[in-house]
């Protein structure tokens, strides 16, 4: 990819998901943060707001510019489709708030000023294109043809991802009291027996986030390491956790 360094020329070659902050909605963003946003995620964007503390996981620290909850590969920004999810579903099993009540206009704001917390917004090779993420496959919807795939997701499971999710998916495998993110936070691996996770509810969600991997902390994409098959087959068997999690109350 070519640069050119004006401003005008650099919007006609980067690619189409080049997405800088909108410095015209920084104003407006802000106004909309410091209501919103900056009692957690702090003054500076550092995610030390005054809500903060003892928060686990933490808020944010978005003047590092690192996101977890993406449709982009490993190391790569989020789009912004990805932060008004994030910041209209809220993040289940964290502090992060569900914020319906914001409209389109406040969101997009918010979202540039957001990004100008970190300088990692202004480059072109921080980002990348969304990954394609599949429809579920037609076996989903057969209980035996899906138990049958969920057993082989299960092997699976246990040969790469039980040492840190322990064998039954509770968080607690033999390296999950030593992980930390990358601020050197203790990052504890998700409870997969409950209903949701921060990249959302469905099955392509669980999906998503195999492929993706959560940037800046222990949970690494697998896009490389699985095939697709593989990845469908392990979504079986964490939903098979998250029926037997119902039925225990988690
Ligand atoms: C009550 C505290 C709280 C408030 C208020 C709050 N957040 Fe968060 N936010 C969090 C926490 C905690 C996380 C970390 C969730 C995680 O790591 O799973 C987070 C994470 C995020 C993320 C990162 C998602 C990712 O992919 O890594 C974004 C973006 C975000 N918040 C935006 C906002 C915006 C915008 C507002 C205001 C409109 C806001 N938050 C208000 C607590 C809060
Ligand atoms: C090196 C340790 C490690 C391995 C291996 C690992 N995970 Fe994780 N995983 C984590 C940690 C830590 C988190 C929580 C990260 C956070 O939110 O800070 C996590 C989070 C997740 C989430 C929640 C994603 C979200 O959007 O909230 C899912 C689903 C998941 N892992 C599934 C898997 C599966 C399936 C495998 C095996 C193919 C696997 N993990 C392997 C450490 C690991």
């Amino acid at each position: 990819m070519v640069l050119i360094a004006a401003g005008a020329a650099v919007a006609e070659v980067a690619p189409s998901w080049f997405r800088p902050p909108e410095i015209s909605l920084i104003p407006e963003g802000r106004f909309v943060y410091e209501r919103n946003c900056q009692v957690c995620h702090g003054r500076w964007g550092d995610g030390d707001g005054e809500m903060a503390k003892g928060m686990l996981p933490r808020p944010r620290k978005f003047s590092a510019g690192v996101f977890k909850y993406r449709s982009t590969p490993s190391g790569a920004l989020p789009s912004d489709a990805d932060l008004e999810r994030t910041i209209r579903a809220g993040v289940y099993g964290s502090a992060m708030p569900v914020f319906a009540q914001l409209g389109d206009r406040e969101i997009r704001s918010v979202i540039a000023y957001v990004k100008s917390f970190s300088s990692r917004w202004d480059k072109p090779q921080n980002f990348a294109a969304p990954l394609a993420i599949p429809e579920v496959p037609g076996w989903m919807s057969d209980p035996v043809e899906r138990d049958r795939h969920a057993v082989r997701g299960k092997a699976c499971f246990v040969r790469a991802c039980a040492a840190c999710h322990g064998p039954e998916g509770k968080g607690d495998g033999p390296s999950a009291e030593t992980l930390e993110d990358d601020l050197g936070r203790p990052a504890r691996p998700r409870d997969l027996g409950l209903p949701s996770i921060g990249s959302g509810p469905g099955s392509r969600d669980l999906y998503k986030a195999l492929v993706t991997g959560l940037n800046g902390t222990p949970m690494p994409s697998f896009s490389e390491a699985t095939t697709a098959e593989e990845r469908w087959d392990l979504v079986a068997f964490v939903e098979t956790l998250r029926r037997r999690g119902q039925k225990a109350g988690r």
